[in-house]
């Protein structure tokens, strides 16, 4: 039985049609079952991850363990950790981040280190996919877009070698099924390193309407972030990896994925197909 953390996200979704797919069984952990809609074969397990008890009940039966949830409820792992420690689980393969690459810099980073770290020491065969920034992304900008055909965004000359997060789920489940990935950390990303303004034009070309990209200062979005409700120091980290050229934050393309599907990971055009209707409207 494979229980997926973060089943109802942008990867956990894909791990779980994936798995399914491979004819695994899988439970799919959630806090609202009905909101996520799953249904046979597909077992749901209703729970939060700062619920303990929850957590380790959802484990009964497990031998492998996918491993996801938001950027602001990284702690919560620990307890997912403590609990794959109890039940002597197997595999872990946990959605990590191009932040958690030395030199970690940032609470973000930090976050997922530390929550590496715990499911190295549970004992269990643990896998680290560390993605540069989903394409999914982009559906931060649905509203304004919207709302006045308008992309804003911080750090438009910085190009990120964003990732299609069905490639993220993909690796995930040939590690899952897969043995020979334990003990490794995969830096995941997409075919080509693209700028704000670059997906921009891409998404322009894609919804068939004209978009302006318009450069944001770091500071304004800081704020707009921090307002939004967002804890200041994830905001901080968020806004560290944004502004981060360099091959270990993603701004780079590496060979991971290719090295793992045995094909290469998809343009950033395939999220937009399967995505064009989020911004209709
Ligand atoms: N976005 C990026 O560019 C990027 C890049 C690299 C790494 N990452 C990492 O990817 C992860 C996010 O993955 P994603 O985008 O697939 O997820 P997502 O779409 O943000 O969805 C979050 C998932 O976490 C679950 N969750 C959140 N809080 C929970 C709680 N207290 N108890 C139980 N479940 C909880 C949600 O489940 P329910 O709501 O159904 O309970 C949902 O399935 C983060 O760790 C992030 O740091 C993101």
């Amino acid at each position: 039985m494979y229980l997926v953390f973060g089943s109802t996200g942008n990867v956990g979704r894909h791990v779980v049609s994936g798995l399914t797919a491979a004819g695994a069984r899988v439970r799919a952990f959630t806090r609202d079952p009905a909101r996520a809609g799953f249904a046979a074969p597909v077992e749901t397990a209703a729970g939060d991850l700062k619920d303990p008890a929850a957590v380790s009940a959802a484990l009964d039966g497990v031998t492998a363990v996918f491993m996801a949830t938001s950027a602001d409820a990284l702690e919560h792992e620990a307890v997912v950790a403590e609990a794959v420690r109890e039940r002597g689980v197997g595999r872990v393969v946990k959605l990590s981040s191009v932040a958690a690459n030395a030199p970690v810099t940032d609470s973000y980073g930090r976050a997922h280190a530390a929550a590496e770290e715990a499911f190295a020491k549970s004992g269990a065969e643990l896998t680290a996919l560390r993605p540069a920034g989903f394409a999914a992304n982009v559906l931060q900008w649905r509203r304004s877009i919207a709302g006045q055909g308008k992309v804003f965004q911080p750090y438009g000359d910085v190009a990120r070698a964003v990732i299609d997060p069905a490639d993220v789920a993909a690796c995930a489940v040939a590690c899952l099924l897969d043995g020979a990935h334990g003990g490794r950390a995969h830096q995941l990303t997409g075919p080509e390193a693209l700028t704000a303004p670059q997906l921009t034009a891409r998404l322009a070309a894609a919804l068939g309407r004209p978009l302006e990209f318009v450069p944001v200062d770091p500071e304004q979005a800081r704020k707009g972030m921090t307002q939004a409700g967002m804890p200041a120091d994830l905001v901080d980290g968020l806004l560290a990896s944004m502004a981060e050229p360099g091959p270990l934050r993603g701004g780079v393309p590496t060979p991971d994925v290719e090295r793992i599907l045995g094909r290469p990971p998809a343009p950033f055009e395939t999220w937009l197909a399967r995505n064009r209707d989020a911004f209709a409207g």
